[in-house]
């Protein structure tokens, strides 16, 4: 897909609890296409520390406000000078970044696993899956409740089960060993959060011989494939999270879960 470099206009940047930012971004022009699990590497301005772009994953893409949306962690200097944004600043992008979900034509009974600001991508997922008429289970996990973004969002394009760690809404305990798991069958497992719970999740869908795709969050630099920095080993060599994922089925990694 070809790339662009872009000033997209702050809508909004609306603060989500107390470590989350979402900005809404536009352009004159009509933006270009994007993928579910795709990625935007922006450029911090004003932050002296922050020198490389940041990768931040396409949380949706809202076609007829022609806007883009990005989930922020407010984590470090960059992050932090991002939620600083006003309505009309000008956010530099390279976009789109990746190879994004393989939601076409497989699923029928879908289910889209995220943990923390890793639910992200997972709304235009569940939202191009629903285009399809194919009905997404959202199962989200978080610390507590404070730590669940954007409900609403996810409860429009499908059903939405929650954990959460301390039990403050949902059922208690992680995503792996919600009740849902026991309960109903799925065909296809989509997944983005942290590590050790991508882990689980892959392991819960190899011991139920489920096809399962994780969206890695390997430390990026460049996001374009030179600096090598985001290797993952995979069943065909060492690749780029960046350029050759985020985005892989669990059958290429070599985890050993
Ligand atoms: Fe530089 Fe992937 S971030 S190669």
């Amino acid at each position: 897909m070809k790339k662009y470099a872009l000033d997209l206009r702050v809508v909004s940047v609306e603060q989500i609890h107390a470590r989350y930012v979402l900005i809404k971004l536009t352009d004159d022009q009509k933006l270009p296409e994007m993928l579910p699990g795709q990625f935007v590497e922006v450029r911090v301005d004003g932050s002296p520390n922050t020198f490389l772009r940041r990768p931040i994953s396409i949380n949706f893409v809202d076609r007829e406000k022609n806007e883009l949306w990005l989930l922020i962690a407010t984590v470090g200097d960059g992050t932090r000078q991002l939620a600083k944004l006003q309505p009309g600043d000008l956010l530099n992008c390279i976009l789109p970044l990746g190879n994004g979900f393989c939601a076409e034509g497989g699923p029928s009974v879908p289910l889209l696993i995220g943990g923390g600001v890793g639910v992200a991508p997972l709304l235009y997922l569940g939202a191009e899956l629903a285009k399809n008429a194919i009905a997404p289970t959202f199962l989200l996990g978080a610390r507590t409740k404070n730590d669940l973004l954007l409900l609403d969002e996810f409860k429009k394009y499908g059903r939405v089960v929650i954990t959460t760690e301390d039990g403050s809404e949902g059922e208690k305990g992680f995503v792996t060993n919600h009740s849902l798991l026991q309960q109903e069958r799925f065909d296809h497992i989509f997944t983005c959060g942290p590590t050790p719970m991508m882990k689980a999740v892959a392991r819960y869908a190899k011991q139920a011989d489920i096809d399962c795709e994780v969206s890695l969050e390997n430390l990026m630099a460049c996001g374009l494939g030179a600096c090598l920095c985001c290797v993952e080993k995979t069943v065909d060599g060492n690749l780029c999270v960046c350029k050759d994922g985020p985005v892989f089925n669990i059958n290429q990694l070599l985890w050993q879960v």
